[in-house]
């Protein structure tokens, strides 16, 4: 049986980052506590605040977000906290080495209902060490992480990583309160019949991704030739965990539904640490034309739209958009 701890000791290539990602498992462990107590931990709820991005909070988004940032602030080697939650970075020890950034409660709409949430993170490296850091100090393209995960709350807890160049996945045994070690090389098929989309923005979207669900839901009788699945969690680390399990493509498309926003989902907390594990399982992952890991941020709380998944499913994707651009 192999632990997380005993994991890190071999895998991680610096001691700091094996400290770092503890701090954050260990902190997992307590929100998952707290979930498995639910309404009785008197959690639920709105917290009566909004958000950075003008969403209302629900009390366990301040909580997680509360632990992992009080938690990471006392450990020597984290530099500075980024949040989806926080209007701007927070620095931590300036002699520190690393950059944390997490979603501490990704699916929050799902807490009232008893369903699936989790927390994700991305580490990056500090280049200024010894002075405080900047919001500007975490503006790092994806394939500058140094490792990415996330913490998945449901009907067990568990955890996806990458510290190397392979993602690994273990499962919180609630008796010992280890992380064992469950599959040490996730790998995604390349082909899928299976995908995650929220229709409802259907109207919003840009032609080609309009045509490609249209040519999904045409199945056997369309040009794919065969019939394709949804599956919907509504919590995107509840979609990309099925994705690393069993295959399948998620997207967030790009929308016209606010016009101030490229997509949904956060390119710094959400995107780039589920690309990281999205590729390294090989997969892909991209915004509909380019790599999600190789675009530039320009600020911490910006917007990607995401196509991640089974490479060949996500590669369709991409050349329909391509081949519209081309016209
Ligand atoms: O964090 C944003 C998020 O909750 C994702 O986890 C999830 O994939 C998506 O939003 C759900 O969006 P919607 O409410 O539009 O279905
Ligand atoms: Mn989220």
């Amino acid at each position: 049986m192999t632990t997380l701890a005993h994991y890190l000791n071999n895998h991680a290539s610096d001691p700091a980052l094996s400290d770092v990602i503890t701090t954050i498992t260990d902190v997992g462990k307590t929100i998952s506590q707290l979930l498995r107590k639910g309404a009785l931990a008197d959690i639920l709820g709105e917290a009566g605040n909004q958000n950075v991005q003008g969403e209302d909070q629900k009390k366990l988004d301040v909580l997680a977000n509360d632990l992992l940032l009080d938690a990471l602030s006392k450990n020597a080697h984290c530099a500075g906290v980024a949040s989806e939650e926080l209007d701007n970075a927070t620095p931590a020890n300036a002699d520190g080495s690393l950059l944390v950034l997490f979603d501490p409660l990704d699916g929050s709409s799902n807490i009232d209902i008893n369903m699936a949430v989790g927390t994700i993170f991305s580490i990056l490296p500090y280049q200024r060490q010894g002075q405080n850091s900047e919001n500007s100090d975490f503006l790092q393209a994806g394939n500058q992480q140094l490792a990415a995960g996330y913490l998945l709350y449901g009907t067990s807890t568990m955890l996806a990583l990458t510290v190397a160049d392979n993602v690994v996945m273990f499962s919180l045994d609630p008796d010992s309160g280890d992380y064992i070690l469950i599959n040490d090389n996730v790998q995604i098929d390349a082909d899928t019949s299976e995908y995650a989309v929220n229709s409802s923005n259907y109207r919003y979207w840009l032609a080609p991704m309009q045509q490609y669900i249209d040519e999904l839901i045409a199945g056997e009788v369309g040009v794919r030739g065969r019939d394709f699945n949804t599956r919907w969690v509504a919590a995107m680390v509840g979609d990309v965990h099925r994705i690393l399990c069993r295959g399948g493509l998620f997207t967030y498309p790009f929308d016209t539904k606010y016009a101030h926003k490229a997509g949904k989902l956060r390119l710094m907390y959400e995107a780039n640490p589920m690309s990281l594990l999205i590729e390294r399982a090989g997969g892909g992952a991209t915004d509909a034309v380019n790599r999600i890991l190789d675009i530039e941020p320009t600020d911490i709380h910006q917007r990607v739209p995401v196509v991640l998944g089974s490479k060949n499913e996500v590669n369709y994707v991409r050349d329909l958009h391509l081949q519209h651009a081309d016209k």
